[in-house]
This record gives C-alpha cells, sequence and structure tokens, in this order.
C-alpha cells in the first residue's frame, strides 16, 4: 500500500540533506543540465560550443579542439534530424536530375513520346519515313498504335504514292466503309450513296460509264495501274475484252428492274415456275434494296462476255483474289461462305471495297463480310 502522496515516485523517509528523487528523475541534475546553453544545431564536425564567443565565430559559437559539452537527448535527436534531413534532400536531388534528364532526352522535338497527337498525325507513309517493324515496337507502344498503321504496306511495281490514302484510309474514313448490305441488311429505296465518281476502267462496250464512291473509285483506279503493270490488262484474253469493269453503282430501280425484268424472266423462260424462278435468281442476284451495288462500293469486272464462274480460271482471276486487299477490296461471294453470304454464289468477278486495314485483316482471318462485322461487334 503506498501511503507517500506521491504517486511512489519518491521517498518520504528521505535524510534532509539529500535532495528530493522522483523515481529516476533527479530534480538536481535536471537542474544542473538546463542550466547548460543549447548548442545550435547547425556546427560542424570538431567544432564546439563557446557561450561566451557567440556571434564571433562563423560557426556560431564553436571553437576549434574546444572540448565538447556531454551530449544530450536532445543533441542526438538534433543530428539524426539533420541526417534525416541531407538524405530526403539528396533523394530528392537525384529524383529531379533523372526527370529533368528523361524529359529533355525523351523525344528530339521535345515533345513527350507516344502521345495521341505525335501517333494520330502522321502516318509513317504520309511522312515518307521507312518504318522497320523494331523500330515501330520501340517507338509506337502497342495501346497507343493507331490500328491503321499495322496494315502492312505492300510493295507495287507501279508508283501508287498518289492512290495510298485512298487503298489505305486513315482516320474517320478508316471505318467508314463497312457498311453490310445483304437480304437482312437492306438500304432505303431512296438511299444514293455520296461522292459518285466516274469509273476509267468501265468497259469500253458502249455502257454507260460506270460509278463507285470516290475512295473506292481512286483506289480501283491504283488497282487496275498495278494489274497493268503486272501484265493483268491484256487485249489478249479468250473474249477480247481486257479486265474491266461491267457494273458498279447501281439505283434501286435499276436493281430491280435486273432481278425481276432480267433475270426472273429469263428463268421463268426455261420452264420454272415463278416461285422456283426467284429462288434461282437470288442466288445471283440481290433483290432490290439489297444488293450492295446500290452502295457505290462494289464492281463486277472480269475478262468475259458476260459474269461467269469460268472467270476463276483466268490469270486476271487469280490475280484479283490474291492482291485486292492490297487495293482495300475484298471478293465479296468466296466459294465457301455461300451458307453466311444469304445464299449468293461464288462471283469471282465481285469487289467490294472496305479499305487496306479491313481488307487485310478479312483476309487474314478467312472471313467474309458477315463474319468479319460480327467478329468486330464481339471483339473490337
Ligand atoms: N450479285 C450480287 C449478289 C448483287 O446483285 O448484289
Ligand atoms: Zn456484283
Amino acid at each position: 500500500m503506498n501511503n507517500t502522496g506521491n504517486n511512489g515516485r519518491g521517498s518520504a523517509n528521505r535524510p534532509a540533506n539529500q535532495p528530493r528523487v522522483y523515481g529516476t528523475y533527479d530534480i538536481e541534475r535536471a537542474k544542473a543540465r538546463n542550466a547548460r546553453p543549447v548548442a545550435p544545431v547547425h556546427r560542424q564536425q570538431g567544432q564546439h560550443y563557446d557561450p561566451r564567443s557567440r556571434g564571433n565565430y562563423p560557426s556560431g559559437g564553436y571553437k576549434q579542439n574546444q572540448r565538447r559539452a556531454p551530449s544530450t537527448r536532445n543533441n542526438k535527436n538534433d543530428d539524426k534530424f539533420l541526417w534525416v534531413l541531407i538524405v530526403l534532400v539528396a533523394i530528392m536531388a537525384v529524383v529531379a536530375i533523372v526527370v529533368l534528364f528523361n524529359f529533355i532526352g525523351g523525344s528530339d522535338d521535345g515533345k513527350p513520346t507516344g502521345t495521341e497527337e505525335q501517333t494520330a498525325v502522321t502516318s509513317p507513309e504520309e511522312s515518307g519515313e521507312q518504318t522497320t517493324p523494331e523500330q515501330t515496337e520501340e517507338t509506337e507502344p502497342e495501346e497507343t498504335t493507331p490500328p491503321e498503321l499495322l496494315a502492312p504496306v505492300p510493295e507495287f511495281t507501279a508508283d501508287l504514292t498518289a492512290y495510298e490514302m485512298y487503298m489505305n484510309p486513315t482516320g474517320e474514313h478508316r471505318d467508314a466503309y463497312l457498311i453490310l448490305v445483304n437480304s437482312k441488311n437492306p438500304l432505303p429505296a431512296d438511299y444514293v450513296p455520296p461522292n459518285l465518281t466516274d469509273v476509267k476502267s468501265t468497259r469500253k462496250d458502249g455502257r454507260k460509264t460506270q460509278q463507285l464512291q470516290f475512295y473506292a473509285a481512286k483506289a480501283l483506279e491504283a488497282l487496275m495501274l498495278e494489274a497493268d503493270a503486272c501484265g493483268m490488262v491484256r487485249t489478249n484474253t479468250p473474249s477480247g475484252y481486257p479486265l474491266s469493269v461491267m457494273s458498279a453503282y447501281r439505283t434501286y430501280e435499276y436493281q430491280h428492274q435486273l432481278f425481276y425484268d432480267t433475270y426472273l424472266v429469263a428463268e421463268m423462260k426455261k420452264g420454272y415456275s415463278r416461285e422456283e424462278a426467284e429462288k434461282i435468281v437470288e442466288t445471283y442476284s440481290a433483290r432490290p434494296g439489297t444488293s450492295e451495288h446500290q452502295a457505290g462500293l462494289c464492281v463486277d469486272m472480269h475478262t468475259l462476255p458476260g459474269a461467269d464462274q469460268s472467270f476463276q480460271y483466268q490469270p486476271e482471276a487469280k490475280w484479283l483474289a490474291e492482291n485486292c486487299h492490297k487495293f482495300g477490296f475484298i471478293l465479296r461471294f468466296p466459294e465457301d461462305k455461300m451458307e453466311i453470304t444469304g445464299g449468293i454464289i461464288y462471283e469471282p468477278w465481285h469487289f467490294r471495297y472496305v479499305g487496306r486495314y479491313h481488307a487485310t485483316r478479312m483476309k487474314e482471318l478467312g472471313m467474309c463480310l458477315e463474319e468479319y462485322v460480327a467478329y468486330l461487334e464481339n471483339n473490337g
């Protein structure tokens, strides 16, 4: 039981000549400690404080080689604080230097690399730079690389530099020509595509000059220049007709006329009922409103007097099937996709413009347009 009234920290029986002691706390030693001067923090090694001469020494009161006052807890804390401060300042200085070097050395023109602005504005093709795959990986991180830059730029025999932007449209044009038109995705009867442009390679047999949307027409021009440079626009074909365009943009009314007045009548003349004839015609002609010819983005081109699957055996057909994607075209109705394209038979003469990026991806994926559009919806 503690009856001292001092919480057990002192002794009621202390001799009169002994100082009062509170636990480990010695009041006389504390007085002596408090009487000592407080050393300034910013002293140097080997210097000691002289209270009489404070202000007379540049070191703030310490003389060289003077005996140092016994160290105290405050002094130790001051030392620790000083070292922590020095280390912090050093770390901050190193970080600042690293950041500064990165900023200056990161870009030749002083702009940060890999920004949207930098990667979106200039393609290697536009700037005329030769870009190797290694350079592309280094300077164009995949997440910031515009996808249009990933379409390989082919080597052409002809100089098609001026056509590059039409064969390989970028920016908002890249996805502008993917419209899917088929029996499930019709166009309005009054739909007329924009910027219809004459097709120079329309067959010279007295037919009206065919037309396409501007980008498709220019890309087809490039295709024909390259085909010519590769010997694929020859006049010594079996028919005597060089590779040429038979049909491009068609109005809704013309498609109606073709389906009902031309093909249906012809099939019925063969003895088929109207119902049977319609089923047959549907395999090679779209009903009005469901033909992508109305979109002004496709052509029928071949070397025969009229479209026929035997065209597939001509060198021109093989060259087109192999190379059309380089110009932004796809073979729209492949031999093995009849079930997916709505029952349309193999048409080795019908080529559809979508732009090189998508045409190349479709070729790599082995997909027709219906499959590819669905793929993009699911995968982006
Ligand atoms: N020959 C294709 C299917 C069309 O008429 O559009
Ligand atoms: Zn066609």
